[in-house]
């Protein structure tokens, strides 16, 4: 038997047991008469002591021990076995190790190529295991909500035809015919369509999908999507189903109640948040901008303003200690605090600003509830407010007051197309609908009838109503500048399951590692995958891309 016991559980109550533990050598530290040995393994960390020890042991050397289990002298809080020590009698080694090439214990950086190269080895790291520990529960939760609901799960094929997602496709060479290329799908859109037009009416996947571009802190060249899809509904039964799924989540997870979750349209999105991945759990935007400025005394003009305004879960005495100090410290800045009705800090607004009132009563429109604050930020005109204003967000961003916030948005009604460089590009995908169904002449003022999940700023997923009409279909891929021979040899086999009864339908396809990130406030998708790629795409530890070499 390798073990009785593992390296994580053993506490007070397992006093005077003799168990038996494997794992490996995380430190040493000798003293006189006696050795101290961290066991690891993946469930934690063991001291273990030993009288006299004969063998030569080094770090990451994989051990096997029996012994008893000790109260321990000084115990160590920070570790859950930090009450206990196991008096070693019998120390065997199970297998030895060379030298390791990277400091397990560190925290990722992107910079270090090492913690790419030997990632199985970075896979010791207690906090990449809790990140994968995580997303096995976030996959297991997922199925849960979609099995309960009906959805069965079904695989579309890996090796397809391109589907157009908006990225290039990776290809793969097909040996039977030179010249003939698979390429891997950017998501199953067409397949899952297809499902629906074959009668399947909830389906859900867990896919891979596969997408050749930059890669960015949120997106990988290979990433996981949960993707679904119902046939007869409509918009709203899909924002139902988005609702409940997210609130299962936050549930289960965050263990929160009660969360409220926002439908807005694009235009007033765009209009009021001027981007369509708004963060809405604070706000923090310039106002010496346009028209804005002409309310802003002359004395003032060459200054920076910003508004801050802060929902009732952040303290304003760490705010004043950490942001507010911060910022007097350059003596020609200014902060003036206010709640929905009063001045908090003193009468310098009347010199700031013409008129106080009409500014503050445009920004309280922007407030989430009357217990907010409004921070005016007043930055002397030097080539660091821009860093102030970063270092502020950066610290708003990273409080502990945001933990436990989640603000989910639902956008609806995007524009169906985008207009670049003379051409008409999907805003989503060719198989949107347009909203309420109809095509009219103006192409730049027509919408789709599509919507996108966003959480705390980050966009998790997308999804339309697809277009089920085949002449719609063909329309769109006219107005696209899709050949006639593009779509027959591309689109051909979709065109023509549009002509069989297909049902209404629509779905969407969920990011499930940028779900990870915005449910757990972090920043790195290769902190929830197992073997990532690095910026360029390539996968350090096995070296792919790679030439082929014939055997
Ligand atoms: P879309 O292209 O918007 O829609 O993708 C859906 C979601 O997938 C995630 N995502 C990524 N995650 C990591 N790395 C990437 N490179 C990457 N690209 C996309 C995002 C995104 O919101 N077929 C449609 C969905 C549908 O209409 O049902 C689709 O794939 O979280």
């Amino acid at each position: 038997m390798y073990r009785t016991h593992n390296c994580g559980e053993l506490n007070i109550k397992h006093c005077n047991y003799i168990v038996t533990l494997s794992g490996w050598v995380d430190s040493i530290r000798l003293m006189k008469n006696i050795t101290f040995i961290d066991i690891r393994d993946f469930y934690g960390i063991t001291q273990l002591l030993i009288p006299s020890i004969k063998k030569k042991i080094k770090k990451e050397y994989l051990i096997q021990i029996k012994g008893k289990v000790v109260k321990r002298k000084s115990p160590n809080y920070n570790i859950n076995t930090g009450n206990i020590e196991v008096y070693v009698n019998k120390l065997k080694i199970l297998n030895k190790s060379i030298k390791i090439p990277i400091d397990i214990k560190k925290e990722y950086s992107r910079n270090k190529v090492n913690l790419l190269k030997y990632r199985y080895l970075y896979l010791r790291n207690f906090n990449l295991k809790n990140n994968l520990i995580i997303k096995s529960k976030i996959l297991n939760l997922i199925r849960n909500f979609f099995i309960k609901n009906n959805f069965i799960e079904i695989e579309t094929p890996l090796l397809v035809k391109s589907t157009s997602e908006g990225a290039r496709n990776f290809i793969v060479p097909y040996r039977k015919k030179k010249g003939y290329y698979y390429s891997l799908p950017q998501s199953p859109q067409t397949f899952k369509q297809l499902l629906m037009i074959g009668g399947i009416d909830k389906y859900y996947q867990i896919v891979k999908c596969f997408r050749d571009e930059d890669i960015r802190k949120d997106r990988q060249p290979e990433f996981t999507q949960l993707d679904f899809e119902l046939s007869f509904i409509n918009r709203k039964n899909i924002f139902n189903i988005i609702i409940k799924f997210i609130k299962y989540l936050l549930y289960k997870i965050h263990n929160i109640k009660f969360i409220n979750i926002k439908i807005l349209s694009y235009k007033y999105i765009i209009k009021k948040y001027y981007t369509d991945k708004p963060d809405l759990r604070f706000k923090i935007y310039e106002i010496s901008k346009k028209y804005f400025k002409y309310y802003i005394n002359s004395n003032y003009l060459n200054y920076k303003i910003y508004s801050l305004i802060l929902p009732n879960y952040f303290n304003i005495i760490d705010i004043n200690k950490y942001v507010i100090i911060n910022l007097l410290k350059d003596q020609n800045n200014k902060v003036l605090i206010y709640n929905y009705k009063n001045s908090i800090t003193n009468r310098l607004d009347k010199k700031v600003f013409k008129n106080i009132n009409f500014i503050k009563n445009i920004i309280k429109k922007e407030f989430f509830s009357k217990k907010d604050l409004l921070l005016f930020l007043i930055l002397n005109d030097n080539k660091n407010y821009k860093k102030l204003i970063n270092k502020i967000n950066n610290f708003l961003l990273r409080s502990k007051y945001l933990n436990n916030i989640y603000i989910p948005i639902i956008i609806y009604k995007f524009p169906l197309f985008k207009y670049r460089k003379g051409k008409f590009y999907s805003y989503h995908h060719p198989f949107t609908n347009p909203y309420n169904g109809k095509l009219i002449n103006n192409i730049n003022k027509i919408f789709a009838d599509s919507y996108d999940l966003i959480i705390n700023g980050i966009e998790i997923g997308s999804g339309s109503i697809r277009i089920d009409n085949y002449n719609m279909q063909k329309k769109i891929f006219n107005i696209l500048g899709l050949s006639k021979n593009i779509i027959k040899k591309e689109f051909n086999y979709f065109l023509e399951s549009l002509k069989f009864g297909t049902p209404p339908h629509g779905g969407m396809g969920i990011g499930i590692d940028r779900l990870i990130l915005s449910l757990f406030n972090k920043k790195d998708i290769m902190d929830f995958i197992a073997f990532p790629k690095n910026y360029l795409n390539k996968d350090l530890m096995i070296k792919a891309p790679s030439k082929i070499i014939k055997i």
